[in-house]
């Protein structure tokens, strides 16, 4: 089975939407939360996390709002759950995202889109390494 980095955003907290997006991760039958914790993140993590986009005109914004307060950082274990997340999740854009999604379903911003979810093993690999290094 697989494990990926899942982020419950700055929105889904402030907004009390921890327990509602959980409980839809948790119900996936073979599912395992392995690792959980809320920590506000700081710059340097944030730089590792989303380098990929380092001169996008949306990274500045992206990490001023991922520092704007606490986050929950979860691992997730089990059956296909890298790509099983991505699809609960839905597209980054909540707008283009379906209803029944989590994004589709709480978000309207681009940038507040609620969830973030490892995009592929090799991510998910360096994100949980990452966020929970005593867990690698
Ligand atoms: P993450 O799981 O957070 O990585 O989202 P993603 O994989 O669906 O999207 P991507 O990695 O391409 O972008 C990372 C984050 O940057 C997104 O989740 C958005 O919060 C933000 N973002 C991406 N593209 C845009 C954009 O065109 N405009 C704005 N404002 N934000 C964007
Ligand atoms: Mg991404």
């Amino acid at each position: 089975s697989q494990r990926t980095l899942v982020l419950l955003k700055p929105d889904a907290v402030r907004r009390g939407l921890t327990g509602e997006i959980i409980s839809r991760i948790e119900r996936k039958a073979d599912w395992r939360i392995t690792a959980l914790e809320l920590r506000t993140l700081g710059r340097e993590i944030l730089e590792q996390h989303y380098g990929e986009h380092v001169g996008r005109p949306f990274y500045e914004p992206l990490m001023e709002f991922m520092a704007s307060g606490p986050v929950v950082a979860l691992i997730v274990e089990g059956e296909r759950v890298i790509e099983g997340v991505r699809q609960l999740a839905g597209p980054t854009d909540p707008i283009a995202a379906a209803p029944g999604s989590i994004r589709g379903d709480f978000g309207v911003i681009v940038r507040e889109n609620l969830i973030h979810a490892s995009d592929s093993a090799e991510s998910a690999e360096r994100e949980v390494k990452l966020f929970f290094p005593g867990l690698a």
